[in-house]
């Protein structure tokens, strides 16, 4: 079966928040692998380069700061279509826009204290999670539940 890894941020409002346990909760309780985690501070030059497509926009110099503020968590996620889900459990990045049910929806209420980030793409996905962890920081296993997770494929 094809299968996806892709990087979820919980950002410092969240580690600040005691939310990081209620996060992962929420993509273990969805069937997706955690393959990588590590809780660290963000260097400079590390955000720079994971929001460098951001760069020049009004608000990037803010969410630098921000995102450099206090720790963060790393978390790799395996499955199928993963990149997808993990966006549909974060919500929608505006907070008029987040579903109730999604962790944005949930908890909050601002465009940039808003918790977690997820890549967006396939590209995106390899290029941040290359910029986060380390290969031999990413760990190959079967979760015990996965004969049950995934229908047989015909
Ligand atoms: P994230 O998923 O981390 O990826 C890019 C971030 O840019 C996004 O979350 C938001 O926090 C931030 N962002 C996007 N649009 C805006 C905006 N209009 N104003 C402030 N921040 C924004």
């Amino acid at each position: 079966m094809e299968q996806e890894r892709t990087l979820v941020l919980i950002k410092p409002d969240g580690v600040q928040r005691g939310l990081i346990g209620e996060i992962i909760d929420r993509f273990e309780r969805k069937g997706l692998k955690l393959v990588g985690l590590k809780l660290l501070q963000l260097p400079r030059e590390r955000a720079d380069e994971l929001y460098a497509p951001h760069q020049g926009k009004f608000f990037y110099d803010y969410m630098i700061q921000f995102m450099t503020s206090t720790p963060i968590v790393a978390i790799a996620l395996q499955g199928r279509d993963a990149i997808e889900l993990v966006r549909l459990v974060n919500g929608a990045t505006r907070p008029t826009e987040s579903e109730p049910g999604s962790i944005r929806g949930d908890f909050s209420i601002d465009i940039t204290h808003n918790v977690v980030h997820a890549s967006d793409s396939p590209e995106n996905a390899q290029r941040e999670l290359d910029i986060l962890f380390d290969s031999s920081e990413l760990v190959e296993y079967q979760r015990l539940d996965e004969a049950i997770l995934y229908s047989p494929e015909l």
